[in-house]
This record gives structure tokens, C-alpha cells and sequence, in this order.
């Protein structure tokens, strides 16, 4: 058994996952912790080429595809990096994981639910998050925060974000243990508080459902 753990970054483009998972990193770093900052899609290596397809490809994309691509990222990331990290005890942050899939691919582009919870499975052979940070925002201050330069997912109209954004507390509602939903209209400082304190809980007591 190793002392590594696994916490995930969830919400919309612009919401403030990547300022979180840094601002969480040091904190950890700084309690002596070794910690893995690391993000899909494209981590790196493979991914990255898959990265690539993913946000800036100009042509048309099948839903199909979209989704395999993303799995097919996420099935590298796990064996290479994610599942090494924390069987060395490190304790891996990761920007996106199996929920932007559920909420972009099932609630946004409203393929089917369970296949997609299915092809999750496959493609992570069942490695679970142990905590998860959805940062709930509305899309007009999302749409700011990320500008004017709009990747291929980020160039979505406002009725896929807000399915994206629903979807995203439909998730959290069904797995309270793990899915912790912070308002992210706050300030950076508030919400890395928030994100603290549930990691030091989680670092003191392991799950709970507060
Ligand atoms: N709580 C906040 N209040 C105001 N601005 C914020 C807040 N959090 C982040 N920002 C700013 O919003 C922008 C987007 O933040 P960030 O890159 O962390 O979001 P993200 O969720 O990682 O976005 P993306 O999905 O595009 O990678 C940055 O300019 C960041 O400084
Ligand atoms: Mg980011």
C-alpha cells in the first residue's frame, strides 16, 4: 500500500482549476508532500499530439471520435503517469479527469450517460479520484476569464456550457464523498481556502461527506 492520493480539478474553461491546482501544489509542497501536477488532455508525450487534435483541429470532429480521443488520452496518462506517481506515494493533481467527460461528452453533447461511465472504466481500468474540486460558475464570468482566444471546446455556444455546468452538480450530487462543489465567483485567496481545508480533512480523517 502506498500514501499516494489522487485529486482531481473539475469545471468549466476558465473557471480556475489550473490557479487552484497550482496554489494547491505549493501548500502541499510546502507541508512536505511530493506532489504531481499534471492535466488532460495532453499531458505529455502522446497525449500531447492528442491535445493537439483535440482543441485546434479545424475540421469537422464525429461526437464518437471526440469522446475516443479523449479516452484514449486518458488510458496513456493513467499507465504512465498518473497511477506511477501515486504508487510512489506522490500525491498527483490533475487538471480534468473522467467528470469533464461525463459532464462535456454526456451532459453537454448529450451522448449516453452510462456508455460514457462505461468507456470511463475501460479507459482508466476503475482508478478513482480520491477527492475532487468542481469550481461551479456561470458562463458569462467563465467566458471572460478565458479572453477572446477560444479553443475548439471553449467556442461552444452558452446552452452547451450551461448543460456542461449542470452537469457538473448532477455528478457531484451522486458522489457527495469524493465531489466537492466550490462557488468560484469568489476570490482566488477565499477559494483556495476552501480547497485547503478539505484537503487537510481529507489529508487527516480520509473521506468523509460533509
Ligand atoms: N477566483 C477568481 N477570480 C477572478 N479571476 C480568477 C479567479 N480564478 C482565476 N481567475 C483568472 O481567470 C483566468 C482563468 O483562470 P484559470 O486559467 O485558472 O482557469 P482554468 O479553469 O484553468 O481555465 P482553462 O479551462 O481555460 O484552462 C486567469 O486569468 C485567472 O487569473
Ligand atoms: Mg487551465
Amino acid at each position: 500500500m502506498s500514501n499516494g492520493m489522487f485529486i482531481t480539478f473539475e469545471g468549466a474553461d476558465g473557471c480556475g482549476k489550473t490557479t487552484q491546482q497550482m496554489l494547491a501544489a505549493d501548500y502541499l509542497e510546502s507541508k512536505g508532500y511530493e506532489v504531481l501536477i499534471t492535466r488532460e488532455p495532453g499531458a505529455k508525450g502522446l497525449g500531447e499530439d492528442i491535445r493537439k487534435i483535440l482543441l485546434d483541429y479545424k475540421g469537422p470532429v464525429s461526437e464518437r471520435c471526440e469522446s475516443l480521443l479523449f479516452l484514449a488520452d486518458r488510458a496513456q496518462h493513467v499507465d504512465n503517469m498518473i497511477l506511477p506517481a501515486i504508487e510512489k506515494g506522490q500525491i498527483v493533481l490533475c487538471d480534468r479527469y473522467t467528470d469533464s467527460t461525463v459532464a462535456y461528452q454526456g451532459y453537454g453533447r448529450q451522448q449516453n450517460l452510462e456508455r460514457i461511465k462505461k468507456l470511463n472504466d475501460f479507459a482508466t481500468n476503475l482508478l478513482k479520484p480520491d477527492l475532487t474540486f468542481v469550481f461551479n460558475i456561470d458562463v458569462e464570468t467563465s467566458m471572460q476569464r478565458v479572453g477572446k482566444e477560444k479553443d475548439r471546446m471553449e467556442s461552444e455556444g452558452k446552452e452547451f456550457h450551461n448543460r456542461v455546468r449542470n452537469g457538473y452538480l448532477e455528478i457531484a450530487k451522486q458522489e457527495p464523498e469524493r465531489i466537492k462543489v466550490i462557488d468560484a465567483s469568489m476570490s482566488i485567496e477565499e477559494i483556495h481556502e476552501e480547497v485547503k481545508k478539505v484537503i487537510d480533512f481529507y489529508l487527516n480523517y480520509g473521506k468523509h461527506s460533509q
